[in-house]
């Protein structure tokens, strides 16, 4: 360690490299609780290029480094499992001047998504990706999980908001293709290859980001309540444009208190503008509508708050972030319970129209993973995917095979030696 921790120091300055048993903690374990392990040291570069002297020093004293980001990610991905150095990216946080033409905006991997976002609001833009874990998520680790989030049905998940990226590989050079031409076809797209490598591939340091318009207040928002999943798809069908379609159950809701709408299945719409009228939807059983914001911001809260509801039960979740075909997510929501042991907690929500549930499973300990393998292997067989939107990481890596080919996965592993010959960056995530 005092060799290691020295030569860091070399690179970033010894106030950048933490050493203490309480300051590394924070950092040795994930968001749930449930992923934890050990580092000899965190590491806090600066710039792009203490980055690339940060990987050189641990190339060449052959320590494996795990970056991180707000380390609210739900995979296990981002923390050190065998004793990796943890590389720290929030330093690089500085927000770049919008480019209001372009409506673009050059971010370091630090930024938070709300740094950004509050950045772009004075040119009545936004970044079109957003998440409750906002305050914290790191825009470097939401383009290394391609997250996806509240607003996916209308701007797709990260890889749809990438223009450009500034990444240091493996051997500490520095790739850096930052801008942001609208038509760019000059050979193979690494940002988007960089995009949900989860730390494997590449440290990402800055990248250059599409925005949105920003919606303002002239929204429309509603908690409706339908008595089954297959109900709720037919009225989101009829309901037009929508920003936002995010399913709840009374289980995860009865968690946060008594909600203002009751029903079998709670679904929150939201409409740019006004909403075509809420009750003429079909098959609606009962409905909440708020017009101003902060009526808007009590019904979200509902659908925000259900993932710190979900830790506040104790025992670190099971969380099965995975996605169905649409003419299968009632048959499965249905069959979730026979799926989980009993005497266990179980709360699902999602995000409805990318038939992205979210299955939360309390009770099982951490290392026992017979109830992740009982629903990742159900999803499999109904044709959905283990991951929707949080990636491998840690957690899914022993099913990856459930939704790749050996073939691809033979693909993958050739990227990785391409890229990361010594197995530096993020050994222990991803790839089985
Ligand atoms: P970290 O947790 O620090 O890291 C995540 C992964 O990215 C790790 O594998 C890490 O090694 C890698 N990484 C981090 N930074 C870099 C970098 N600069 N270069 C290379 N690799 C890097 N996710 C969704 O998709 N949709 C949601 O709706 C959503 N809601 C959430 C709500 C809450 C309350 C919480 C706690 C989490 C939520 N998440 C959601 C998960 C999480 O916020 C996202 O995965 C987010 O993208 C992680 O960002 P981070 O900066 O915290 O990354
Ligand atoms: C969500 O949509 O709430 C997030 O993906 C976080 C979670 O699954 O807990
Ligand atoms: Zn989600």
């Amino acid at each position: 360690v005092g060799d290691l921790e020295r030569a860091l120091a070399s690179v970033v300055g010894a106030a950048q490299v933490l050493v203490d048993d309480d300051v590394r903690s924070g950092y040795e374990v994930d968001w749930t609780g449930r992923f934890r392990g050990r580092t000899p040291a965190v590491v806090r570069p600066g710039s792009a290029d203490e980055v690339a002297g940060v990987l050189a020093v641990c190339r060449s004293l052959g320590a494996a480094v795990v970056p991180q980001g707000g380390n609210t990610g739900l995979v296990g991905g981002g923390v050190p499992l065998a004793g990796e150095v943890v590389l720290s990216l929030r330093r690089l946080a500085t927000v770049g001047p919008v480019d209001r033409l372009a409506a673009q905006v050059t971010a370091g991997a630090g930024a938070t998504l709300e740094a950004v976002s509050s950045a772009a609001a004075p040119c009545g833009l936004d970044v079109g990706v957003d998440l409750a874990a906002r305050g914290s998520a790191t825009i470097g680790g939401m383009v290394a999980t391609n997250a996806g989030g509240l607003r996916h049905l209308r701007h797709g998940a990260m890889r749809s908001a990438v223009a450009g990226i500034e990444a240091v590989l493996a051997d500490g050079s520095v790739v850096s293709h930052l801008g942001g031409l609208a038509k760019d076809n000059t050979g193979y797209d690494l940002a988007g290859l960089l995009c949900g490598s989860e730390g494997t591939l590449g440290v990402v340091t800055a990248v250059r980001l599409r925005l949105v318009p920003r919606l303002g207040d002239d929204l429309t928002t509603a908690l409706v309540g339908f008595s089954s999943v297959d109900d709720a798809l037919v009225a989101m069908r009829a309901a037009g444009v929508l920003e936002a379609a995010e399913v709840m159950f009374p289980s995860g809701l009865a968690l946060l208190g008594t909600p203002p709408v009751s029903a079998p299945v709670v679904v929150l719409f939201e409409w740019a503008g006004s909403s075509p009228g809420v009750p003429d939807l079909p098959g609606v059983l009962d409905a909440a509508v708020a017009t101003s914001s902060s009526q808007r911001a009590a019904l979200w809260w509902w659908r925000e708050a259900h993932t710190e509801a979900v830790n506040r039960l104790g025992p670190p979740p099971h969380k099965l972030d995975v996605t169905l075909p649409l003419g299968g997510l009632s048959g499965f929501v249905a069959s979730v319970p026979s799926l989980v042991p009993p005497g266990a907690t179980v709360v699902v929500w999602g995000h409805l129209a990318d038939g992205n549930l979210h299955v939360n499973v309390v009770g099982p300990p951490p290392d026992d993973d017979s109830v992740d393998d009982a629903v990742l292997r159900a999803v499999a067989a109904a044709g959905g995917s283990i991951s929707a939107e949080h990636g491998i990481g840690t957690a899914k890596k022993r099913w990856l095979a459930l939704g790749r080919s050996e073939a691809e996965i033979a693909a993958f592993r050739a990227v990785k030696r391409a890229l990361d010959p010594d197995g530096l960056l993020n050994p222990n995530v991803l790839l089985p």
